[in-house]
C-alpha cells in the first residue's frame, strides 16, 4: 500500500543542451521519468539507450523508462542494458507482453505497463498480477505540454476496481498534464506517481515545482484515506 507520492520530473521538457544540471535541479525527486519515442508508434522522436547510459551517470534517482515505440519486444533489452531501474511498455505494442516482463524481473528491474486514454483499464485483466506498476496516460502520448484529459479520473477508478478483484496493488502512474494544480485530485482517485514535464521545467524554480507537486499529492492522499 502506497504511503506517500512520488514525483517523476520528465526531462523530455528538459534543456538538452545542459542535461546535467536539469538532472541536479530535480535531486528532490523519486524517479527521473525517460520518455523514448520512435517517430512511429508517436509521431515524436527524442532519445534512446545511449543518452540513458548518460542520464544514469548524471543521477543517482532511479530512472523510469517509458517506452512509446512500435517495437518494445526488440528493442526492451536495450534500455535494460543501459540501466532501465522501471521499464514500462504500451500494452498497445506490445507482442508479447507476458515474456517481457518476465525478462525485467529476472534483471531485477520493475516492470510496468502503459495504457492510452483510449484503452479500456480492463485490457489490463491478463497482466496485471504481474505488473510492480500501472502507467495511465492522461494525454495521447507523444508531446509535452497537453492538456490533461478528464476521462483519466474514470480510468483511475476503474484500475482501483480491477487492482482489487484481482487482490494486487501496482504502484499507479500518471503521465502527462500533470502539475500542482490537479495533483491532489489525481492522487485522490489512485494515482501514487505523478509525472511532471513542463510543471517542472518550465518553472523558474524545478526543486519547488517538484516540492509543490508532492505537497499537492499529499493532500490527495490524505483525501483517500492513507
Ligand atoms: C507524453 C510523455 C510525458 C510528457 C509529460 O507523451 O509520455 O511523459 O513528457 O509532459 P507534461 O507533464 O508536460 O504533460
Ligand atoms: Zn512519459
Amino acid at each position: 500500500m502506497a504511503t506517500k507520492v512520488r514525483i517523476a520530473p520528465s526531462i523530455l521538457s528538459a534543456d538538452f543542451l545542459h542535461l546535467g544540471d536539469e538532472l541536479e535541479s530535480v535531486s528532490n525527486a523519486d524517479y527521473i521519468h525517460y520518455d523514448v519515442m520512435d517517430g512511429d508508434y508517436v509521431p515524436n522522436i527524442s532519445f534512446g539507450p545511449g543518452i540513458l547510459r548518460a542520464v544514469k551517470r548524471g543521477t543517482d534517482l532511479p530512472v523510469d523508462v517509458h517506452m512509446m515505440v512500435s517495437n518494445p519486444d526488440e528493442t526492451f533489452r536495450d534500455y535494460l542494458d543501459a540501466g532501465a531501474d522501471i521499464l514500462t511498455f504500451h500494452l498497445e505494442t506490445a507482442k508479447h507482453a507476458h515474456r517481457m516482463v518476465d525478462e525485467i524481473h529476472k534483471q531485477g528491474r520493475l516492470a510496468s505497463v502503459a495504457i492510452n486514454p483510449g484503452t479500456a483499464v480492463w485490457a489490463l485483466d491478463a497482466i496485471i498480477d504481474c505488473l510492480d506498476m500501472v502507467l495511465i496516460m492522461s494525454v495521447n502520448p507523444g508531446f509535452s505540454g497537453q492538456k490533461f484529459i478528464e476521462h483519466t479520473y474514470t480510468q483511475l477508478r476503474k484500475l482501483t476496481e480491477l487492482c482489487k478483484s484481482h487482490s494486487v496493488r501496482p504502484l499507479v502512474e500518471v503521465d502527462g498534464g500533470v502539475s500542482a494544480a490537479n495533483a491532489a485530485q489525481v492522487v485522490a482517485t489512485g494515482a501514487d506517481v505523478l509525472v511532471g514535464g513542463s510543471a517542472v521545467f518550465d518553472a523558474d524554480d524545478h526543486a519547488k515545482a517538484v516540492d509543490d507537486m508532492r505537497q499537492a499529492g499529499m493532500r490527495g492522499l490524505e483525501m483517500r484515506g492513507q
